[in-house]
């Protein structure tokens, strides 16, 4: 029996790690990758016991390599097309998948790879992670949300500079243009990853999901829409069980039981 391309297992309670898992092909990224990853998302979304997901890559090399360019090869432009939805939409739920996602980095994270890192909230990279978006190189344009998504996050003339020239840049520079939250050395990674994820189980799960949504919606509204949004969000937690129970723990100076209610 052959592996699955996506692994999925539980680190401690609340906390799933998802593995791409095609190492010898640098975890590119296929179609049965692509549906498997939705799958997982569906179940996690309305998982109570799921707060906080890792995503990564098997292996040393790579977080994922890019879409499978082998399936690209011969395909008629319908077949072509389909994918691309399909992904598009997949990118798109993981986004707005309602619980944060940490995406684990060592390797190459091309193409659609960097593309799944954009759309996870918190991106951690090993020192030997190297992310771009080389399309280019194929005579073609990203297609996940890549020209979108990056540009929104570091600007015009990095983005232009990182796709119109096709570079990769290290961790490091992750790190500095704001892309990454933490660069550290790779043995250390998936410590670090679990160590924010522990981090994230602290906070109440009705405010991570809404304080999301505000971040990612915010960003492409006017300042008075989303601050107007982020009132409503705010006096909407207040009325929850777990408002009222933060508040009481903290005064009474106990751990709070969030029930995410
Ligand atoms: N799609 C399909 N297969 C891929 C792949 C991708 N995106 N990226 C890597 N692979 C495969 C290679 O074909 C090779 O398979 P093989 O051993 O059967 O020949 C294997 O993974 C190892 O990759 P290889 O190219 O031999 O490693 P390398 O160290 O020489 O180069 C990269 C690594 C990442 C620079 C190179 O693989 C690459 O440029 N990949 C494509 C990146 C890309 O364009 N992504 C965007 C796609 S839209």
């Amino acid at each position: 029996m052959t592996d699955p391309v996506l692994l999925r297992d539980e680190i401690e309670p609340g906390i799933v790690r998802l593995t791409f898992n095609r190492p010898e092909k640098l975890n590119a990224l296929s179609t049965p990758m692509v549906r498997a990853l939705e799958a997982e998302l569906d179940a996690i979304a309305v998982d109570k016991n799921v707060r906080v997901v890792i995503l990564t890559g098997a292996g040393e090399r790579a977080f994922v390599a890019g879409a499978d360019i082998a399936e690209y090869q011969g395909n008629r432009t319908r077949e072509f097309a389909a994918y691309q939805f399909e992904s598009r939409r997949v990118f798109d739920k993981l986004e707005a998948l309602p619980k944060p996602t940490i995406a684990a980095i060592r390797g190459y994270a091309l193409g659609g790879g960097f593309e799944i890192a954009l759309c996870c909230d918190i991106i951690l990279c090993g020192a030997s992670a190297r992310l771009g978006l080389p399309e280019g190189l194929l005579g073609l344009s990203p297609g996940g949300g890549g020209t979108q998504r990056l540009t929104r996050a570091v600007g015009r003339h990095m983005a232009s500079d990182i796709m119109l020239a096709a570079r990769r840049i290290t961790g490091e520079r992750a790190f500095q243009l704001g892309i990454a939250a933490a660069v550290v050395p790779d043995e250390e990674l998936m410590p670090a990853a679990i160590e924010r994820a522990r981090a994230v189980l602290k906070v109440a799960p009705l405010a991570a999901a809404e304080m999301k949504r505000l971040i990612r919606q915010g960003a492409d509204a006017a300042l008075p829409t989303g601050l107007a949004f982020e009132q409503e969000v705010l006096l909407r937690l207040y009325g929850t069980n777990d408002g009222q129970e933060g508040i009481d723990a903290f005064l009474a100076k106990r751990d709070p039981e969030f029930r995410g209610e």
